[in-house]
């Protein structure tokens, strides 16, 4: 069954039409995708897009709306005997085309015909930009556009259109979004029971995708589960956990609906941080409490991130890491060294959401452009915060070896960094801690029932 109810779905194709003046709009749902040989595929997830505007949670369907003919159409072939006999029985196609308001459904071959036919007649056709090589080809094949032009000639019209909508979360949008942060809280309060020396990582992992799975869902994304948080997409799960070290969890659940939740937490091994971890822990913990606090309509989340990225820069200068003045620091891009990534970005269905169409159609404005310094630029949401946003603020404080090296080597911001102070730490690791927030009428909150990040009850 879909999500919501037949008026969800066939309002926001209304709001949808209703931005856009002519042609057709095409919208892939997914197939699935084989892992190793065609039979044995990736767990199925079908495309965002299609389940926002269509709701058919199933394999092998595609759909054009017809603005100048208004018609809505789902493109899919029934199951034959031997589907059934292999994979079950299954409501059939226009069953579940009229459960999300749509009343015409055609074979799937018809698709390829329906915009050929228009193409050659014309008729502007809208489409998305393809993030699997399938979609890509068929688009590149059907219109005759070489395979390397195919994103650049996506419809901008048409993913803006869809930005408006998807970027406003609805009440009942935000309920679901609750669920994921909800079944992503336990599996925080499971990581953080089993931090305890002798752990492997690879074991709190499977801990975590038991409950997530066990919810009716997945995770979200790859969970990061990491006693080196400093390497920040680190997919490794190897390590033994040792007293002395903070584990860092970066793991969300995927509710049914398949809304996300993405949350952070970073754990002292044996409960007890270090002076050191206890100094960062804060002074993360304080950029985020700050950053949250200051979310409300009108502000933009460029800003929010300059001021949270400021914050750290002085925790860092009362650690004795950082030196001189820390708004000349930051203005400069010296704090990126400490922190290479954006303060959040948006989530719904995706966890980063809409990425797929475009990170700066997303997350930029006309007013709100992405800056090119190293650190600033990848923030993934800098526009102005309206109403209805949700998004993640996830500060972090990290110790890359590697990059310290190169940096110091260049004597890189001497006037802000203090090198000889700086090697104390430079076996930490990573800190992040990231929630998942909602704007409001007036200002924002935490959605989710509150996952416990003070110090005191994280050392507990
Ligand atoms: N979990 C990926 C991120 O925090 O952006
Ligand atoms: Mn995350
Ligand atoms: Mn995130």
């Amino acid at each position: 069954m879909p999500t919501f109810s037949k008026q969800t779905y066939t309002d926001r194709r209304e709001r949808l039409r209703q931005q856009l003046s002519d042609g057709l709009l095409l919208f892939f749902g997914n197939e699935e995708s084989p892992m190793n040989y065609t039979d044995n595929c990736y767990p199925f997830r079908q495309d965002s897009n299609f389940l926002y505007f269509f709701g058919i949670d199933r394999p092998g369907l595609s759909a054009v709306i017809d603005l100048d003919n208004n018609h809505e159409i789902i493109f899919g072939d029934e199951l034959t005997i031997t589907d059934i006999v292999w994979t079950g029985p299954q409501a059939t196609i226009s069953e579940m085309a009229s459960q999300v308001g749509i009343n015409e459904t055609r074979a799937s071959k018809q698709l390829a015909e329906l915009l050929i036919n228009a193409d050659k007649s014309d008729r502007s056709i809208h489409y998305l930009p393809p993030y699997r090589s399938n979609n890509l080809f068929k688009i590149s094949g059907w219109f005759d556009i070489s395979s390397r032009k195919v994103n650049e000639l996506a419809s901008k019209e048409f993913i803006k259109a869809i930005v408006t909508l998807r970027s406003h979360k609805s009440p009942e949008e935000i309920d679901e979004m609750v669920k994921a942060v909800n079944i992503s809280r336990k599996m925080h309060l499971k990581a953080q029971e089993m931090c305890l020396s002798g752990v492997i990582e690879s074991q709190v992992s499977g801990a975590l995708h038991e409950i997530a799975i066990g919810e009716g869902g997945q995770f979200a994304y790859p969970p990061i589960i990491t006693i080196n948080g400093q390497t920040l997409h680190n997919h490794h799960y190897g390590n033994t956990l040792k007293k002395g070290q903070v584990l860092l969890v970066d793991a969300g659940a995927e509710a049914p609906s398949h809304y996300a939740g993405d949350i952070t937490r970073s754990f002292p091994v044996d409960g007890s941080f270090t002076n050191q971890q206890r100094e960062v822990y804060s002074t993360v913990l304080t950029a985020e409490n700050n950053a949250i606090a200051n979310c409300k309509p009108g502000i933009t989340y460029k800003e929010i991130h300059e001021s949270a990225m400021l914050d750290l820069a002085e925790g860092l200068k009362d650690m004795g890491v950082m030196k001189g003045d820390m708004s000349e620091a930051v203005e400069q891009g010296a704090h990126a060294l400490f922190c290479p990534h954006g303060l959040g970005h948006m989530i719904g269905l995706d966890v980063h959401d809409m990425e797929d169409l475009g990170e700066d159609l997303v997350g930029y404005s006309n007013e709100v452009k992405r800056s090119e310094q190293f650190g600033k630029k990848s923030l993934r949401l800098g526009r102005s915060l309206e109403e209805g946003f949700v998004f993640t603020v996830e500060p972090g404080i990290y110790f890359i070896p590697e990059l310290i090296d190169i940096w110091q080597s260049e004597n890189k911001f001497k006037e802000f960094i203090d090198y000889g102070a700086l090697s104390k730490f430079r076996g930490l690791g990573g800190i992040r801690i990231e929630d998942n927030v909602l704007i409001t009428a007036n200002g924002s909150q935490v959605i989710g029932e509150p996952i416990p990040k003070s110090l005191k009850v994280i050392e507990q």
